[in-house]
């Protein structure tokens, strides 16, 4: 049997880890502006962890995990999302009790069994947030524009920010119960799945992407004119902090989010590039899983954004991590391999990306690979450099040299960053 990788996942070779690196650090930085903490929980878990906080009658729990038994007997699952983890974490480390808001973020894979296609994998990857302990609108608006900032500072444009509100544990119950009743006399035009649904969980009719239960649900009672007072002004209130920092969002009332302990808000944003698999992100707020997972009352409110579809969606264009090395050391003969390999480890060491040569090729094959390696510099040395201790530095996207003291590393490291970083960050 030929070995190959298990269908829905995806090896992330050099040069696409340069890209995803990229994106990485600068979500890290938002994420650091913003003041949230990282956070990293295990890649599987109890499988009761996500029964009770994704939701029983959820796609993910009953169809999409990836569950097995340990030696012990207990049921693990490989994490299909990250927000219980991270609810458990915080209940587990008591991070509640020593502060009152926790904002928290992570970058992780996740694994859902779903049928593979454009943007969506079995092992995909997420990065996310978690702010738990405020209830206020403002930490709605915080998330969001967190997460609108992050697409913004990779370059990201023309997406589509959609917004709902499923209201509170207490007008929600109602409003079930009215959706249950429009569901009652359509039974035949659902699907079996569906059927379930309506009586059991009817709010996850919203999620089935059938034709036939897509046209019930059009037509259904709205979740916004069953909210209650408090949930209403919740909600006016989240609309008006994005319009304060203009952010254009879209109402959308059919909008529910297929995870079972929402509350309140609920938002996602789409970019039209990604075919049917449009959703780039997800989330809301889930006032009730803290207690539910065994903690005191706590409210809280976050996101999750797909890496991938981020990185199928940034044009290769607007890529601005430059690969490769910064400069290709080019050395003819023995002796000036061995002076070029003593000169590489310096300059490495002060923070330069350098490459060589190990495969004894002409100085002509050299200068090619140099090329296809992207380097900008390339330091050429042979026999007359090593007696002379001059060296040509070669610029190679406009082919000018100038001449260097090759034992320099100072004054190379200078010359390829340019004058205003005479220094190395790194001391030599
Ligand atoms: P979710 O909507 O299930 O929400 O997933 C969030 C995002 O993860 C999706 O919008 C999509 O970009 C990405 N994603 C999901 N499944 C796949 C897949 N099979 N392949 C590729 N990408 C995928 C959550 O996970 C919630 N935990 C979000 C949240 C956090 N709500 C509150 N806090």
């Amino acid at each position: 049997m030929k070995l190959q990788k298990v269908k829905g996942t995806k090896d992330i070779l050099p040069g696409e880890a340069e890209r995803w690196r990229h994106i990485e650090e600068k979500i890290r930085g938002v994420m650091a502006r913003y003041n949230y903490g990282e956070i990293r929980t295990p890649l599987f878990e109890l499988t009761e962890l996500f029964a009770k906080g994704t939701g029983q009658d959820t796609d993910i729990v009953t169809k999409e995990m990836y569950t097995f038994p340990d030696k012990g007997g207990r049921s693990l699952t490989l994490c299909p999302e990250g927000t219980p983890p991270v609810i458990r974490a915080y209940l587990e480390n008591s991070l509640g009790r020593r502060f009152p808001l926790v904002k928290l973020f992570y970058i992780a894979p996740m694994f859902r069994q779903e049928n593979p296609q454009a943007g969506r994998l079995r092992q995909f990857h997420q990065f996310g947030v978690e702010a738990i302990g405020s209830p206020q609108p403002q930490m709605d608006v915080e998330v969001i524009s967190l997460c609108m900032d992050i697409y913004q500072e990779v370059g990201l444009q023309g997406l589509q920010l959609k917004l709902n509100s499923i209201g509170c544990r207490d007008c929600r119950a109602s409003y079930r119960e009215r959706l249950k009743n429009y569901l009652a006399d359509k039974s035949e035009r659902l699907c079996a799945d569906c059927q379930v649904r309506s009586v059991k969980n009817p709010l996850r009719c919203f999620d089935c992407k059938k034709e036939g239960c897509q046209l019930v649900m059009q037509e259904a009672p709205s979740t916004l004119d069953g909210l209650c007072q408090n949930c209403r002004e919740h909600f006016q209130a989240v609309q008006n902090g994005l319009t304060d920092l203009g952010i254009p969002f879209e109402v959308d009332p059919g909008l529910v989010r297929g995870l079972d302990y929402y509350t309140r808000t609920v938002f996602e944003v789409l970019s039209s590039g990604l075919g049917a698999q449009d959703a780039l992100c997800g989330g809301g707020r889930y006032d009730d899983l803290v207690e539910e997972l065994g903690g005191e009352p706590t409210p809280a409110v976050g996101f999750a954004a797909g890496m991938e579809r981020l990185l199928l969606s940034l044009n290769e264009a607007e890529e601005t991590a430059r690969l490769g090395p910064d400069l290709f050391l080019i050395s003819l003969g023995p002796q000036a391999q061995t002076a070029s390999l003593q000169l590489i480890h310096r300059l490495r060491k002060i923070g330069l990306r350098c490459e060589m040569d190990y495969l004894g090729r002409s100085l002509k094959s050299q200068l090619r690979e140099a090329n296809r390696q992207g380097a900008p510099f390339a330091l050429i040395i042979g026999k007359r450099e090593l007696e002379s201790g001059e060296a040509n530095l070669k610029d190679m996207r406009n082919g000018q040299e100038q001449k260097v003291s090759w034992a320099d590393t100072q004054r190379i490291y200078s010359r390829i960053r340019g004058k205003d970083t005479e220094k190395p960050p790194i001391p030599m």
